[in-house]
């Protein structure tokens, strides 16, 4: 293990901070399932907005969609999900724990090395009743992946949105999955987010597009600052394909637990869209204006978890380094990401001090997800901010009455320039941006007052 952190750790301090909480906790949790709070909520929405805007919104290629949860049965026995959508189940006789199959290498309980049954096929979607009166009921599922309710708005978007291949369709939303073992905090949960592309193709041009969005879609955690040395490509082989893949790479990361997958790119081929012809009877071809051929598109998917991006996230951003009152534990986030842009904090609670430190906090916070703590050393509440990952913080001091300046401190570094208020804002946008700590803004200074 490289990282500095732990599952054990990491689930104390996201618990501890308002990160992630179990799922109904009070009635003793529900399994597998996980609740965020006012800072996972941040940090998932900043993910989010991040692969959206690399996704969609730079890009001419691609257009969104926000399909239903539930859809038409039908749509996932064309799927293959019905028929496939399975894994092998086996059972301690002795302790009663079940197992995937390949959890079990040697044949024997996990838990307790007791004797196992043989496996049995046990599908993971979750099933639901439609319909307000249950004996006239119709069975329908909660969507194991986003990718179907692409698939099935192929034809409308071509329509509506006169897109020309090769062009993309990106989702982000809830999938839900029955695993028979869960586990390793949020890494695999039953219910849980979905960030998917299916960008359709010409066939025959689906190898070269498949390694385009390899090596873009490793790229996208690099740029947001996962270290390159935690992140592989591993190319499937060809019996571990998932039933609809002609070729597929895993982004993998190295969690605590070891290298696991972080994201799928899997060449589906034509699989899904000529599925969905036959069971609809609906022609999903597409018409090529350009060389007058009608042909059904090949389809590359890159199909990523917010809430397993998330974890590669913290645990990538967690680091711990010696000072003076013992430990800094602090999260590395990379500015887009962090939950608190900025915390604004008066150096005491001297009543001086607040109403320009709470001024100063209204007028961030139209621009910035910021907090305002004046609990505590000046110290400590540097300490809390590192370790929720607040990129800067904001210092109000007795200078400020009279200068009309504020110190602006780098969580990474420590260090402290002192900047005009007027400046503020900007300063920090740029920052934020990107802009290192060290080109001051007009009438701006480096300072070494307060120790951070
Ligand atoms: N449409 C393709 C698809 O569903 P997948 O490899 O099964 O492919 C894609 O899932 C991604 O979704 C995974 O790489 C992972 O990030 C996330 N994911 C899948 N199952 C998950 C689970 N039970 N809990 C959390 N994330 C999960």
């Amino acid at each position: 293990m490289t990282s500095k952190v732990d599952m054990e750790k990491l689930v104390s301090l996201c618990k501890r901070r308002g990160f992630i909480f179990p799922s109904s906790e009070i009635y003793g949790g529900l399994s597998a399932c996980w609740d965020y709070g006012p800072l996972g909520i941040e940090l998932k929405r900043n993910i989010r907005d991040a692969w959206w805007r690399s996704m969609v919104q730079e890009r001419d290629d691609m257009v969104g969609l926000d399909s239903s949860i539930m859809m038409h049965p039908q749509t996932w026995v064309a799927s293959g999900h019905v028929e496939g959508f399975k894994d092998p189940l086996v059972e301690c006789k002795a302790c009663h724990q079940r197992w995937r199959a390949d959890e079990a290498r040697d044949g024997r309980c996990p838990a307790c090395g007791g004797e196992l049954t043989q496996p049995r096929m046990f599908n993971l979607m979750f099933k639901t009743l439609f319909g307000p009166v249950e004996e006239e009921a119709q069975v329908v599922y909660l969507r194991p992946e986003t990718a179907q309710g692409i698939f099935v708005n192929f034809a409308n978007i071509v329509d509506a949105a006169r897109k020309k291949l090769p062009f993309g369709i990106a989702q982000i939303g809830k999938a839900f999955r029955n695993e028979i073992t869960a586990g390793n905090f949020i890494f695999r949960s039953r219910e849980f987010e979905m960030m998917e592309v299916e960008f359709f193709v010409k066939p025959g041009t689906d190898e070269e597009w498949l390694k385009y969005w390899r090596d873009a879609r490793l790229n996208w955690y690099v740029n947001l600052g996962i270290k390159r040395e935690n992140l592989r490509l591993r190319q499937h082989a060809k019996d571990e394909l998932a039933h609809y893949a002609r070729a597929c790479y895993d982004v993998e990361y190295l969690f605590p637990m070891g290298w696991s997958e972080l994201e799928g790119i899997a060449n589906r081929g034509d699989f899904d869209l000529t599925q969905h012809s036959k069971s609809s009877g609906k022609d999903l071809s597409y018409f090529d204006p350009d060389s007058g051929e009608r042909y059904i598109p090949y389809v590359i998917e890159p199909s990523a978890g917010v809430d397993r991006s998330a974890l590669a996230f913290l645990v990538d951003a967690y680091d711990e380094e010696p000072d003076k009152e013992g430990l800094r534990v602090l999260l590395r986030l990379h500015p887009d990401l962090a939950p608190i842009k900025v915390a604004v904090l008066p150096l005491s609670r001297n009543e001086t001090l607040l109403p320009m430190a709470r001024e100063v906090y209204a007028d961030l916070r139209k621009c910035f997800m910021s907090q305002y703590d004046d609990a505590q050393s000046i110290g400590r509440r540097y300490r809390r901010q590192d370790e929720i990952g607040t990129p800067f913080c904001v210092t109000i001091d007795f200078q400020s009455l009279e200068d009309k300046q504020a110190t602006i401190r780098e969580r990474d570094s420590m260090k402290q320039i002192r900047v005009p208020m007027a400046e503020l804002k900007n300063s920090l946008a740029a920052k934020l941006a990107g802009e290192p700590l060290e080109v001051l803004p007009p009438g701006g200074s480096y300072w070494l007052g307060f120790e951070g």
